[in-house]
């Protein structure tokens, strides 16, 4: 169907409490109609052949909302992995997380544990959840590896680092730079996602709400991309 897909494709899934608002509902209804919109994605994914998918789904700054809207997430995402991972399983969906564990209820922090551990052989789709995560806090947790690795292994501290040692400490590892990254809900910024991963991306913003977001939806985007020329600071 498509020529040319992006390797990787970032979404930072925004509009959940906007898309509740206009209908009249709370914004934790808004996130669980944001939940189904990721289920729904999933099998977009699937049938395109999308191979690496992360969704921005709880920042670093995310911590700042009312404590019960924050629960509300976190529920939301612990009946997702209890209602679907055996069917994402079963699919050859491979469960990633890329953030900080530190914060995280305890109860969420074990459902993800154990997605990421029953899929990690899975190979058919990577899917990166980004679960307290910041662009920023993951660039100086890389160095804070990078530095504790280098102790424990007797290595210089001041031995010069190189891109590829950088990035085998960033959460996102092994996956490959972004090359499309979409934002929903009308917003035209990064809002900490990505931060190193994005240097060359393209970037898509779309006005729909992330609820709203659906399989046409998710097409355009990728036609669009189909259509970029990409240099890479070349010719
Ligand atoms: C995105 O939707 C989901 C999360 C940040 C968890 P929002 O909750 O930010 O929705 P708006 O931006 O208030 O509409
Ligand atoms: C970004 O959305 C975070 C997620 C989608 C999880 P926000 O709604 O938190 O971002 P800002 O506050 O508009 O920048
Ligand atoms: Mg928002």
């Amino acid at each position: 169907m498509f020529s040319n897909l992006p390797n990787h494709l970032a979404i930072i899934m925004d509009g959940n409490g906007r898309w509740a608002t206009s209908k009249g509902k709370s914004r934790s209804e808004g996130h669980e109609a944001g939940s189904e919109t990721i289920d729904q994605l999933m099998d977009s994914a699937l049938e395109i052949g999308l191979k690496n998918v992360s969704l921005y789904a709880f920042s670093t700054e995310n911590w700042k909302r009312p404590l019960k809207e924050i629960q509300a997430i976190f529920s939301l995402l612990d009946d997702f992995i209890d209602k679907k991972l055996s069917t994402i399983h079963s699919r050859g969906i491979r469960i990633l997380h890329s953030g900080s564990k530190s914060k995280i209820p305890g109860k969420s922090t074990s459902q993800i544990d154990k997605a990421v551990r029953l899929t990690e052989n899975n190979t058919r789709l990577n899917l990166n959840f980004c679960l307290n995560y910041g662009g920023q806090e993951e660039i100086l947790n890389a160095f804070d590896r990078v530095i504790e690795k280098r102790i424990e292994e007797k290595q210089s501290p001041g031995k010069k680092l190189s891109q590829k040692e950088f990035e085998e400490n960033l959460y996102t590892y092994p996956l490959p730079p972004v090359d499309l990254l979409i934002r929903t809900a009308g917003e035209q910024r990064v809002s900490n996602f990505l931060l190193w991963q994005i240097a060359y991306a393209e970037l898509y913003f779309t006005e729909t709400l992330w609820p709203d977001f659906n399989r046409s939806e998710l097409i355009q985007a990728l036609e669009w991309y189909e259509k970029r020329i990409r240099k890479f600071g070349g010719l």
